[in-house]
């Protein structure tokens, strides 16, 4: 093995060991396949008939994929690299897209937004890869046909197998290409290992510190509530934030937490791109009148499901302050889609019924 490919390897062992586990038996094969990775991109480009492989990492919520993929990409010492989560992939485009100058030549503008975005890196990292209707598989296809006409390797992880991608049957047809150029063009590694790691207790103190794992979701006048101070908000507090292009009503703004209703962020017209604004600014974003999901509306629930996300991957504590969201979800019925994503995320927050964790702190 190559000294870059060793150095790889030893830094996913020593990055799992700062955490206070190990790298998984389902893990090893991606560990040595990223570290092969590295090894490829450490030579100069032009020493290569072509660019180094793409990776394709899928397997169920919880694996650790987005653990290995953040790893190598800390690891790389190239400058030239990049990591994008799906949501703020879409973002971005669908910002690039609606640029005034873009108003007539919609083609150019998400090149342009593709561009930016890429930059010179010879890596892109892709976390959370999916689509789910016709305008994110047209994107998809875009940013596959962007990167192998710049020879830019691809690692992406994803909930579904290539030939998972697209499930609605009224959509998956526009999706077939993309899938046949992954599975020529990416090389796949299937990580499900046989647990979820968010529901093991990994204590929060060795989870890189984590803001989302010292989450809360407890009911009103919990005592883990009074311990971080948190009254309730005077009526006076009640402000507006602005989030992407709109204003949004919050209960209150303390210096670097936000407090909202649960209906005013998920049962109003609010977007990820909202999530993602409120996110850049605020570090704890409390909301109050939570009720269980099965009482929530199909957008409400796919809101909420769509924040649970963008805290997680921006690391934004989440202090939830109600109802379980969970609690009497109708069993093996998908509410919505990807619910398990967010079962798998809210079970790293501290629960009303549930002592501490080991290490963790109120
Ligand atoms: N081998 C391991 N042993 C214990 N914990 C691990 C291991 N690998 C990763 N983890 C931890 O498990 C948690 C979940 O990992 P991660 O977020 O990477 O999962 P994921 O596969 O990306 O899930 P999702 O599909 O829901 O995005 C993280 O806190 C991570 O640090
Ligand atoms: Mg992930």
């Amino acid at each position: 093995m190559s000294q870059h490919a060793q150095a790889m390897r030893r830094h996913f062992h020593e990055a799992a060991a700062r955490r206070g586990f190990s790298v998984a038996p389902a893990q090893e094969a991606a560990v040595d396949r990223l570290a092969r990775l590295a090894a490829e991109l450490a030579r100069p480009a032009w020493t290569f008939p072509g660019p180094p492989r793409d990776l394709y990492v899928w397997g169920p919520v919880g694996r650790g994929k987005s653990w290995l993929v953040d790893t190598f990409y800390e690891g790389l010492p190239t400058p030239r690299k990049r990591r994008l989560h799906f949501h703020d992939f879409f973002r971005r485009l669908h910002d690039g897209a609606t640029w005034p100058g873009a108003r007539h030549d919609g083609q150019s503008a998400v090149d342009s937004a593709l561009d930016e975005l890429i930059g010179d890196s010879r890596v892109l990292v892709f976390d959370e890869f999916h689509a789910h209707d016709a305008g994110d598989a047209m994107l998809i296809a875009r940013l596959f046909r962007t990167l192998l006409d710049r020879r830019i390797t691809l690692v992406t992880t994803s909930n579904y197998p290539p030939a998972g991608l697209m499930p609605d049957p009224l959509y998956h047809h526009l999706f077939e290409p993309t899938i046949k150029l992954i599975e020529e063009r990416m090389d796949v590694l299937d990580v499900t290992g046989p647990v979820d790691f968010r529901r093991v207790a990994v204590p929060a103190a060795t989870d890189g510190g984590r803001r989302f794992a010292t989450g809360l979701c407890v009911p009103p006048g919990d005592a883990a509530l009074e311990a971080l101070g948190l009254t309730v908000p005077a009526a006076a507090e009640a402000t507006t934030v602005q989030a992407h292009l709109r204003e949004l009503p919050a209960r209150a703004v303390r210096g670097e937490l936000v407090w909202f209703g649960f209906d005013a962020l998920c049962e109003k017209a609010t977007a990820v791109p909202d999530y993602l604004a409120l996110a850049e600014r605020f570090a704890t974003l409390v909301l109050d009148g939570v009720p269980p999901l099965a009482e929530v509306s199909a957008d409400g629930r796919q809101r909420f499901a769509n924040l649970v996300d963008v805290a997680c991957d921006r690391d934004v504590r989440l202090l939830l302050i109600g109802s379980d969201p969970l609690a009497a979800l109708p069993a093996g019925r998908a509410l919505t889609r990807d619910l398990d994503r967010t079962a798998s995320r809210l079970a790293m927050l501290r629960r009303a019924d549930r002592s501490l964790r080991p290490g963790q702190r109120p």
